[in-house]
């Protein structure tokens, strides 16, 4: 199955399909002259001032950039504020009545339009409500939510007043979310009485309720009335507020932006790594700005009279990014869309751009394929000819998604730009422009401008054209995240302690003769389940937490939809039988323990797992075995008999 999937891929690469931009298009693109990319790389720092003029300052800066490998500073010495350059500063022009963000909810009636003097209104009550509640500068909120407006309204409340905001998914586990307030000592959470997936009411208040029993740092929780009878919800005595009673008391207050340090910290987002434990990157203000400023400007091509719709969660950084922060300080209009893309029906997403007249459409591969294998009847039947331009993140994209993306979705014309990025750099760095760069179906292309990518081998030297290797950057970039949160070690061990002087992104790539990048995955223990990166160690800590589980070890498989899917192998403590009852409370217990996104897709009880003589578990045959590969090289394996009896209980579990 593996290789006949190889070999497909394979034979698509070989036909090297291109697709040049519509000379229609370039002529109209933001950017459309071929040198921006040697003006770029000629003089970054000046390349990147010349792109801060498009963001307003307080104060200019005393020097672009500063620092060295892992501490970086942007525009040290100048003043902002993020959500000024979101909102406030649209007021002052025709976009003050322009729609700043149309919600459409997952209930089939429910829809909401923010103008940004809508959202300048609510973002000043929610700021004043926050200092009435004492959140201060620096105190960090976490947000706890589903894709409601209160949420962006939240995180730019947040931004005007300089308290950092974490957003914890909604789909994550009262654990999880206790895990991430402590780790950065939030002062309040935001959430709601629940939030709507495909047709049900996902707890977040219950949630949550549960996670604070861990949390001494949380004084207040502001609740957002959302999808049951105000009177249904339990509200705990001093600690609970509801957010519509605090909005009243706001009444039209109006709380001026605090003129912030290009450095203060935006916000802080947990991301899997390589440990149990998930990490906090840092972003600050300034730099982060200018960065996703810029690439949703040119890598959308983005213009005043479009719709632009990013389909991705706000609970992950691309909602931070293409959702609210880029957009909204380049005063767009963005759809925001609450719920599943097969609620109530398959076809949610097209109506959904049919209705609105989207122009551009930002989503993941592992949608494709659901879109694709629940077949093209169901775009057919909305007219999508408003699409101009159409986005994926998130996965390397397979070549055959690529090609029905752009036919079905696309209607064979629309230029398509593959977006490399991550939680760490803030911003999209390996991308087409739309209107210059000449597409492969299945490629990211090229590093933006100003961007120095490389593909290097295990000493750090460069893979010429047609090879593969490790894929890392030479050059800072604004957008680039600090450090980890409270852990600068883990910031310096993970990402620039490799490859001296580069910063390592965990990704492997290869470049083809012409130097288009092809990303392949991830090299380390981190896993893309659709879309979603979840750490192998985080998986196996919440198996052992169970009191049954002796041992577990877990890989990534190939899932058609998902990219990736989780299976996990586990030896039970002595004593106890497994039988499928327990299989299914171990896979409950994942999804409990960190969230529904982690539970394992396929669960394996053995009597041993196979170890090296210094007892690492080699997940590397594992892996074989549930790809149904020939072994590789078993010679460093303590005992050879486990993979046999493993094997015999993986076949017998009907795989
Ligand atoms: C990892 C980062 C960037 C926002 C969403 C994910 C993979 C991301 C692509 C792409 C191939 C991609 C990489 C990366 N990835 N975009 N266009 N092509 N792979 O952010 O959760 O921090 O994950 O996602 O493996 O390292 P994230």
């Amino acid at each position: 199955m593996e290789e006949t999937k190889k070999g497909r891929i394979e034979a698509l690469l070989h036909e090297d399909r291109r697709f040049a931009p519509a000379e229609s298009f370039t002529a109209n693109a933001n950017w459309k002259d071929p040198s921006i990319y040697e003006k770029a790389s000629s003089d970054i720092f000046a390349f990147w001032e010349e792109m801060a003029q498009q963001i307003d300052w307080f104060k200019p800066w005393d020097k672009v950039f500063e620092g060295e490998s892992p501490n970086f500073k942007w525009f040290s010495g100048a003043k902002t504020n993020v959500c000024y350059n979101c909102v406030d500063r649209h007021l002052t022009t025709w976009r003050k009545n322009k729609a700043a963000i149309i919600w459409e909810g997952e209930p089939r009636h429910s829809r909401r339009v923010l103008t940004y003097q809508d959202l300048y209104r609510e973002v000043n009550r929610c700021a004043a409500a926050m200092k009435r509640l004492g959140v201060q500068k620096g105190d960090r909120v976490a947000l706890y939510m589903g894709m409601i407006p209160e949420l962006a309204i939240s995180m730019l409340a947040c931004a005007r007043i300089g308290a950092p905001h974490t957003v914890v998914f909604g789909g994550f586990s009262p654990d999880a979310l206790r895990d991430r307030i402590n780790d950065c000592g939030a002062k309040m959470l935001i959430t709601a009485d629940g939030a709507w997936r495909r047709g049900n009411r996902v707890p977040l208040k219950e949630n949550a309720d549960e996670a604070l029993k861990g949390c001494p740092t949380i004084d207040k929780v502001i609740v957002v009335n959302h999808c049951v009878d105000a009177r249904d919800v339990e509200m705990e005595g001093y600690r609970d507020v509801w957010w519509h009673r605090e909005m009243d008391r706001s009444g039209n207050t109006v709380v001026k932006p605090e003129e912030l340090d290009a450095e203060h910290p935006l916000y802080i987002l947990y991301t899997s790594g390589t440990t149990g434990k998930p990490k906090g990157l840092l972003h600050t203000t300034g730099g982060y700005l200018v960065g996703v400023h810029t690439t949703t400007k040119y890598v959308f091509d983005l213009k005043d009279n479009d719709t632009y719709w990013c389909a991705a969660d706000i609970g992950w950084v691309t909602g931070h990014s293409y959702i609210v922060y880029g957009p909204l300080s380049n005063g767009a209009t963005g759809v925001m869309y609450e719920g599943a893309p097969n609620h109530p029906h398959r076809g949610r997403f097209w109506q959904i751009i049919e209705r609105n007249q989207v122009n551009i459409l930002y989503t993941a591969p592992t949608a494709i394929r659901a879109f694709m294998a629940w077949g093209k009847e169901f775009p057919e039947q909305y007219d999508l000819s408003s699409l101009r331009l159409m986005g994926t993140v998130g996965e390397p994209i397979n070549p055959e998604a690529w090609m029905w993306y752009r036919e079905f979705i696309g209607g064979n014309k629309t230029p398509i730009v593959d977006t490399w990025w991550q939680t760490e750099t803030g911003m999209t760095l390996i991308t087409p422009l739309p209107g210059l760069v000449e597409t492969k179906p299945g490629s990211a292309t090229f590093p933006f401008p100003g961007i120095e990518a490389d593909i290097v081998d295990e000493s750090g030297e460069t893979v010429p054209f047609g090879g593969g290797g490790y894929l890392v950057l030479k050059n800072p970039w604004p957008a680039m995240a600090r450090t980890i949160w409270g852990d600068p070690e883990r910031w310096y061990d993970q990402y620039w302690s490799r490859f001296p002087g580069m910063y390592f992104t965990g990704d492997s790539a290869k470049r083809d003769e012409d130097g288009y990048y092809w990303i392949l995955g991830r090299v380390d223990d981190v896993l893309n389940v659709a879309g979603h990166r979840i750490g192998t160690m985080e998986v196996e800590s919440a198996l052992v937490s169970h009191p049954a589980v002796a041992e577990a070890a877990v890989i990534g498989i190939s899932h058609a939809i998902k990219g990736q899917a989780i299976a996990a192998f586990t030896t039970l403590v002595s004593g106890i039988e497994g039988d499928k009852k327990l299989i299914e409370q171990l896979r409950q217990h994942v999804a409990e323990k960190i969230g529904p996104i982690a539970r394992p897709e396929k669960l394996f009880l053995t009597h041993e797992l196979p170890k090296t003589r210094s007892g690492k578990i080699m997940r590397r045959l594992l892996r074989d075995i549930a790809e149904g590969q020939i072994m590789s090289d078993t010679t460093t394996l303590a005992d050879p008999g486990v993979l046999e009896q493993i094997k015999e209980q993986y076949e017998e579990s009907g795989n």
